[in-house]
């Protein structure tokens, strides 16, 4: 099934994921774009920088799956950005997934996805609300990395949109066509290595072991230091 993007654009918004989020509008399709952000929020609700010539943008989806599937939409999502930006950059194989869907260019973050959902009350995803911000021209100054740091070309914000919606357009109907399993694998391709040492903070504390692969619905397994193996579903993780 084709999604028929639905694009309007503003010049300053508090967060475009609100205004989405706050829309009564028809919302499958429906992707909203700004120049500058005011309140623009990440995961954890942490800030965004939203540096000029940077892309920030929302869209909604009405996947009506169960809630389960939630952690493979998030990582289906992360693998389209990553697959949209690698004809940005002169070393696209220096793009890699972390999980959950976080976008890292030679290490660095270049790319982040917030994504949100409300629920039927039959307990089906009934809208995913999927922020995204991405580092064209500027990174923060503390982290990260612009795009344009590693590309030879001039780079529009409005191609690179376009780019990532073509993208999710294709996995989420990939996803809907029952390759769920085939889209995790092709993720995993990107992203770090079986074995890699980690640190993983989910909501409080701070646990250490080896990133273990993912399981079926797209949960990370971390391998502790006594050779136990917890399921993580929620939280940060960084690379050690
Ligand atoms: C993260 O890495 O923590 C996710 C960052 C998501 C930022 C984007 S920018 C567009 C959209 N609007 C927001 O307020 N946040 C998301």
């Amino acid at each position: 099934m084709n999604i028929e993007w639905n694009i309007e654009r503003f010049e300053e918004v508090a967060s475009t994921q609100d205004i989405l989020k706050n829309s009564s509008a028809d919302s499958e399709g429906r992707v909203v774009v700004a120049d500058r952000q005011t309140q623009g929020r990440g995961r954890y609700a942490r800030q965004w920088f939203d540096g000029e010539g940077n892309l920030m943008f929302s869209f909604a989806l009405e996947p009506r799956c169960e809630a389960r599937f939630i952690g493979q939409l998030s990582l289906i999502i992360g693998l389209a950005v990553h697959n949209a930006l690698q004809g940005f950059i002169d070393t696209p194989e220096k793009l890699m997934l972390k999980w959950p869907n976080d976008v890292l260019l030679r290490g660095e973050k270049c790319c982040g996805i917030l994504i949100e959902s409300s629920l039927s009350s039959s307990g089906l995803i009934d809208k995913l609300f999927v922020g995204i911000g991405i580092n064209v021209l500027q990174a923060p100054d503390d982290m990260g990395v612009a795009l344009s740091r590693y590309s030879s070309s001039s780079l529009m914000p409005s191609d690179v949109l376009q780019a990532v919606l073509g993208q999710v357009e294709s996995l989420y109907a990939r996803f809907q066509n029952g390759e769920a399993e085939a889209l995790l694998h092709e993720w995993s391709a990107y992203a770090h290595e079986i074995g890699q040492p980690i640190e993983v903070k989910p909501h409080e504390g701070v646990l250490k072991g080896r990133y273990d692969g993912l399981d079926e619905l797209g949960n990370l397994y971390l391998r502790l230091e006594d050779e136990s193996r917890k399921t993580i579903s929620a939280a940060d993780i960084f690379l050690l």
